[in-house]
C-alpha cells in the first residue's frame, strides 16, 4: 500500500503516432550528460549515436573527446592498460572500473546500467520520471504500522522503488542543476521529464521507424481487405 504506481507521463512519443522530440531528447542527453553519467553506463549506446538526434557531426566529435571519462584502451606503444580519448565510434565509457568500485562508491549498490531502464522497468519512461522526483521522508503511518521498516542509514525512501528504500540519493536537487540553452526553465521536473524521454529514445533509437512501418501495414491490411471482398463478389457472382 506504501508503493506507488508510476505518475502519468506525457513524452511526445508516445502513442501510435508518437514521434521523438529531438529538442527534449538533447536537453535529456545534457542531464545525463551532467548528472546521471557521474554513476551510470550507457553501454549500448555509441557517441555517433548522438547525430540521430539532431548533433553534428563535428558536434559528436567534440563531445566525444571532451567527455569526462575516458575509454580503456591499451597503450599502442607499450601495451599497457591505460584510457584514451573517446573517439564517436566508441560506446559511452562505464564511471567505475569494476562492480567492486561501484559498490564501493555507492553504498554496496551497483548503479544499473540505463540503456534499457525504461523497457526493463514497467512503464518504463513514467517510473524513472516518477523515481526522480518522488524522494520524499518516510511516511509516519508506515513507521506506525512497520517500525522494522525504518529507512536504513545511506538509503532514501521513495515509494516509486520497489523496496521503498533505493541506494541512489537524489540525483536532481534543484532548479537550474543543467544549463539548458534553448530556453526551456531547468525545474527538476523538467528535467526528470527530459532525461525520461532521453532513455526512451537509448532503449528504443528505431521507435519512430516501427511506428509507421506499423501505419504502413495497417493501411496495407485495409487496402487487402477491399480487394479481397471485390475478389469474392466477383468469384461468386454467378451462384444465386
Ligand atoms: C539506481 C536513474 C543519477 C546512483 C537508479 C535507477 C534508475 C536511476 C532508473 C534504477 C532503479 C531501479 O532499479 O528500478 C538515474 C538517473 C540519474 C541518476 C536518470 C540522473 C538524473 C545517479 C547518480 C548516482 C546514482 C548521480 C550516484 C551518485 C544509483 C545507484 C542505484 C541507482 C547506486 C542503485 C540503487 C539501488 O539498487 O538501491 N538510478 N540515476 N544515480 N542509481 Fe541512479
Amino acid at each position: 500500500e506504501f508503493h506507488k504506481h508510476p505518475k502519468e507521463l506525457e513524452l511526445a512519443s508516445n502513442g501510435i503516432t508518437g514521434k521523438f522530440d529531438r529538442r527534449q531528447l538533447q536537453r535529456g542527453f545534457q542531464v545525463y550528460k551532467e548528472v546521471c553519467s557521474a554513476c551510470h553506463s550507457l553501454k549500448l549506446v555509441a557517441f555517433r549515436d548522438l547525430q540521430q538526434i539532431g548533433y553534428s557531426e563535428a558536434e559528436v566529435k567534440a563531445i566525444a573527446t571532451q567527455w569526462a571519462i575516458e575509454t580503456p584502451a591499451p597503450n599502442p606503444e607499450t601495451g599497457e592498460m591505460a584510457t584514451r580519448k573517446n573517439l564517436p565510434s566508441d560506446h559511452f565509457p562505464a564511471p567505475f572500473a569494476n562492480d567492486i568500485a561501484a559498490r564501493a562508491a555507492n553504498n554496496n549498490a551497483v548503479p544499473p546500467d540505463l540503456s534499457l531502464m525504461t523497457k526493463a522497468r514497467h512503464d518504463g519512461a513514467a517510473y524513472v520520471h516518477s523515481l526522480l522526483t518522488g524522494f520524499q521522508e518516510q511516511p509516519a503511518e508506515l513507521l506506525k504500522k512497520f517500525p522494522e521498516a525504518k529507512t536504513p542509514e545511506g538509503l532514501h525512501y521513495n515509494p516509486y522503488f520497489a523496496t521503498l528504500n533505493l541506494a541512489m540519493a537524489p540525483p536532481l536537487t534543484g532548479d537550474g542543476q543543467v544549463g539548458y540553452t534553448d530556453g526551456t526553465k531547468a525545474t527538476v521536473d523538467q528535467m526528470a521529464k527530459d532525461v525520461s524521454a532521453f532513455l526512451v529514445w537509448t532503449a528504443e533509437p528505431k521507435l519512430e521507424a516501427r511506428h509507421s512501418a506499423g501505419w504502413a501495414a495497417v493501411i496495407f491490411l485495409l487496402i487487402f481487405c477491399v480487394l479481397t471482398w471485390g475478389a469474392y463478389q466477383s468469384v461468386w457472382r454467378d451462384v444465386k
